[in-house]
């Protein structure tokens, strides 16, 4: 049962999928936690594999970059495939003063600058929010593994090289702790068929205080980030 992005059979996907941006990850997380792994779609290259984690069955799936590419994937993955759960894992850059590289995001609401909403006619401003049950079950995994963990707003802009120099100063006075691309759109799905969604961020580099991560650095967050998500993926 082929969808327009995803050549997959119903059954094929576990309830919980985990999204990075990069079809690479998407194979990096199949190859180094998963057991039993088996390549589950590869449409344009967006990797997706379901496989077993502490002997329960979990799939992981690209995103692509940006929230028209996240939406598709998961509008044919909540309405196809009969996914429950998209847990995204992916990178954001830093925002708030108190936000600090290889810090974790949890992002509670995903503030965006997309148009995205407009098909819902609301005729005002819907609020994107993360599910309660998965932001409180990361925070509880992240605080019994001793990461450190930021609950709060995040940005999620259609623009990565912004015309505009003063955006990342007004979204941050509103209390904004990161930016990334992906999760306003992916919460707003999930809401529209009453399906459950978070979005975590470890933070890659930071558009106030200029600081970055190594490569290396990058890899120890990411697989500290990929253990609570799956963690938090087998028990939802
Ligand atoms: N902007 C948008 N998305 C991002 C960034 C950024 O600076 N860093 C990581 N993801």
């Amino acid at each position: 049962m082929a969808t327009p992005h995803i050549a997959a059979e119903k059954g094929d996907f576990a309830r919980t999928v985990l999204m990075p941006g990069d079809p690479l990850r998407a194979r990096f997380i199949a190859e180094n936690f998963l057991g039993e792994a088996r390549l589950v779609n590869n449409v344009r290259g967006i990797q997706g594999y379901t496989g077993k984690y502490c002997g329960k069955e979990i799939s992981v799936m690209a995103s692509g970059m940006g929230m028209p590419s996240i939406s598709i994937y998961a509008y044919e993955l909540y309405n196809f495939f009969d996914v429950e759960n998209i847990i995204r894992v992916g990178t954001a850059g830093g925002m708030n003063k108190n936000v600090h590289i290889r810090d974790i995001v949890l992002a509670q609401g995903a503030c965006t600058d997309s148009g995205f909403a407009s098909q819902f006619g609301v005729g005002g401003t819907f609020c994107p929010i993360a599910d309660f049950g998965l932001l409180k079950g990361a925070f509880d995994i992240a605080q019994q593994m001793k990461l450190k963990a930021h609950v709060g707003n995040i940005y999620s802009t259609d623009v990565f090289y912004n015309d505009d120099k003063n955006t990342t100063e007004k979204w941050s006075r509103l209390g904004v702790l990161a930016v990334e691309m992906e999760a306003a759109a992916l919460y707003m799905t999930a809401s529209r068929f009453g399906k459950k969604a978070l979005a975590i961020c470890t933070v890659s580099d930071h558009l106030i205080t200029g600081e970055s991560t190594s490569a290396e650095e990058r890899q120890t967050t990411f697989t500290d980030m990929m253990k609570l998500a799956l963690e938090l993926g087998i028990r939802n």
